[in-house]
């Protein structure tokens, strides 16, 4: 396999640093570009981030000796230095939406951690093990933008990333008419720790902006199809959702509850879940969990701490499948939300765009 050449945009960032983290000594990606606002520009990466570095490994070496990069003003020099960027910005949507297209048109395509492109109709939004065939939308986006290369693909938002795994293998199998989510999600999802967000010591705020539609809507784009050149989104299951802000440092956790068409038994939904694996698992993607769905017999389980970094943050924990008196079902589950749910969510999409020779 060759080595793809990539940048980071918001490589200064938390999910940025998580990129940086991740692609050190990945075997198919080799980090040439690190870019950021003006503020940090001309600087070498390690000098700006090592007051504001996150990670729990060190910066690394090779990374810390690139100059950072403009990324609004240097897209052509970045487009020139890789072969695809992956993006993590926190500036507005409609400046976020501008600058993807950017780099898109200057050839480069973007796998994007932002949420900025996720309703763009031909912009593919995929967890690998889900919706794989999303990204087969590409050829009609690029006849849009007018590219032969450049492209947009994004990954999902970190709150679903847990229970909606956990749904989709018995959506179809046993019908799923309805699920009823509340999250538990980390202070790191704001981009936050315990020493910039102290309010979040002892405290649970029952309010994350904009969270509860994206865990209710962007479901259906997952589970939607290509028709036309454009994604039309399911109509089914319906999804209510209430997500809370918890003084966790990293997981975000779901209390689910389920029903059925055709309700299955405990034992085939456990069965269903321990048997399930996706394109990312048949195509061996080296950041692909083995076993994607985890489920724990023990009561209190699965545990934040204990299952958040399980196959490298990679895999989804479930645990205490249960009758209920109002739905079918009801469970916990759990995923890392800046790996899985972010930076290491948008690599293995990456993994898989190059895998089916999206990024030649
Ligand atoms: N944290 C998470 O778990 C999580 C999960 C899912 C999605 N997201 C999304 O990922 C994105 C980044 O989140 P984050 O938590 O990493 O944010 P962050 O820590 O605030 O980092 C923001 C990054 O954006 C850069 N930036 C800001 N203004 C810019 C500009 N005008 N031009 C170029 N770069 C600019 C910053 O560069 P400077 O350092 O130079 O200012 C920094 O690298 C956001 O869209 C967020 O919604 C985050």
């Amino acid at each position: 396999m060759k080595k793809y050449k990539v940048g980071v945009i918001g490589a200064t960032g938390m999910v940025g640093q998580r990129f940086v983290s991740l692609l050190e000594n990945h075997p198919w990606f080799e980090l040439t570009v690190v870019a950021a606002s003006a503020r940090s520009a001309g600087k070498p990466y390690g000098e700006v981030v090592k007051n504001r570095w996150m990670m729990a490994t060190p910066i690394p070496e090779q990374a810390a000796a690139l100059t950072i990069m403009n990324a609004s003003e240097d897209i052509a020099a970045i487009a020139e230095k890789v072969d695809f960027v992956f993006c993590a910005v926190d500036m507005k949507k409609e400046e976020i939406q501008a600058l993807e297209e950017a780099y898109a048109k200057a050839e480069c395509p973007v796998v994007s951690n932002n949420s900025a492109h996720r309703w763009t109709p031909d912009v593919p939004m995929v967890v690998p093990e889900i919706n794989p065939e999303h990204i087969k939308i590409i050829p009609w986006q690029r006849q849009r933008l007018g590219t032969k290369r450049g492209f947009i693909a994004v990954k999902s938002n970190c709150s679903l990333q847990s229970y909606v795994p956990a749904l989709h293998p018995l959506r179809e199998k046993y019908g799923l008419t309805k699920a009823l989510v509340c999250t538990y999600q980390a202070i790191s999802g704001a981009g936050k720790n315990f020493t910039t967000w102290p309010e979040m010591v002892d405290n649970v705020i029952p309010y994350i902006g904009g969270e509860e539609e994206k865990s209710e809507r962007e479901p259906m784009k997952l589970w939607g199809r290509i028709e036309d050149g454009k994604i039309v989104n399911a109509d089914w299951p319906s999804i209510t959702a209430q997500c809370l802000r918890v003084p966790v440092s990293d997981g975000h956790m779901a209390a689910v509850f389920m029903s059925f068409d055709r309700k299955p038994s405990e034992e085939e939904i456990i069965e269903t879940w321990k048997g399930f694996s996706g394109r990312a698992q048949q195509l061996e993607l080296p950041s692909a969990p083995k076993q994607f769905l985890h489920y724990f017999t023990e009561p209190d389980r699965p545990q934040t701490r204990t299952e958040r970094n399980l196959e490298n943050g990679m895999a989804v924990s479930i645990g205490r499948l249960r009758p209920d008196t109002q739905y079918d079902y009801k469970f916990v589950c759990l995923s890392h939300n800046t790996l899985r749910g972010a930076a290491g969510g948008a690599v293995l999409l990456a993994e898989l765009l190059c895998a089916e020779g999206y990024m030649d």
